[in-house]
């Protein structure tokens, strides 16, 4: 049976990806600070799940969860990394600045650190982070969020030219939504904010395919396109 561990499964494009998993008879880990959530959801699937609390930004003791969760469940093949936080910080409150940076960059780092260790131990394996269409570009608005998220697009392409090179058998895949309906994409002006139940489906569908990155929904692909060839004056208008 497959097998799968979804960091930041607690809420959002985490939980639906549980969800879908499940469906398609995966065994899953749901790790999250959340863990009331987290049993809830298991409550909700139909296959067999293993809860474990992680914290990214603990590192230390969340590298030990990480590695612990993986023994539990005597290793897996895929692993879906979600966990993220971002704040609209025009003020640059260097608390909010430094929560960003403390989870999507060293947390995350961490946790692909033990993923990709895992897969190599074991000849093969997907890794599947969500990074975001804002590693495109620099915002006004939420500067830290923008720059974590390419830090990691491109902390993955580094990894994948690394698992190249030593010839494994291991996909990591970067996949950039555009707006989601979560808790994270709330607020005033926000357009063509997506389900999160289509998000997840075609978050499934890329990972079938094994992409290495992939735009979602397909219309954000779109606004990627633009994104990255836009000049930079254009972007002093957005927030
Ligand atoms: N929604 C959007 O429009 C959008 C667009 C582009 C990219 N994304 C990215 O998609 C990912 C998922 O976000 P979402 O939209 O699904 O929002 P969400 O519902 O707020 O989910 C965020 C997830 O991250 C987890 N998390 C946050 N801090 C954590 C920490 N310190 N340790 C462990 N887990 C932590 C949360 O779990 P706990 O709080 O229980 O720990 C939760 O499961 C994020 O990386 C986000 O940047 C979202």
């Amino acid at each position: 049976m497959k097998k799968a561990i979804i960091i930041g499964a607690s809420s959002g494009i985490g939980r639906a990806m549980a969800k879908i998993l499940s469906s398609e008879g995966y065994i899953l880990g749901l790790a999250a600070r959340r863990t009331k959530l987290l049993t809830e959801l298991q409550n909700e699937l139909g296959t067999r799940s293993y809860i474990k609390y992680i914290d990214v930004s603990a590192q230390e003791e969340a590298i030990k969860s990480f590695s612990d969760l993986i023994d539990e469940m005597s290793g897996v093949d895929m692993i879906i990394i979600t966990s993220g936080n971002g704040y609209i910080n025009p003020l640059l409150d260097w608390e909010k600045e430094k929560s960003t940076i403390d989870v999507n960059v060293s947390g995350v780092t961490a946790m692909i650190n033990i993923a990709i260790k895992h897969f190599y131990k074991k000849g093969t394996g997907q890794l599947v982070v969500i990074s975001s269409v804002a590693a495109l570009r620099g915002s006004g608005g939420a500067p830290a969020y923008n720059a974590t998220k390419a830090y990691l697009a491109n902390y993955l392409e580094g990894i994948r030219c690394r698992i190249k090179k030593d010839k494994k058998d291991i996909t990591v895949t970067d996949i950039r939504p555009g707006l989601v309906d979560t808790d994270m994409a709330k607020g005033e002006g926000l357009f063509w904010v997506q389900p999160v139940e289509k998000a997840a489906g075609q978050i499934y569908s890329k990972i079938l395919r094994k992409k290495k990155i992939a735009y979602v929904t397909k219309r954000w692909g779109a606004v990627a396109f633009l994104l990255k060839h836009i000049p930079e004056k254009l972007l002093y208008k957005m927030e």
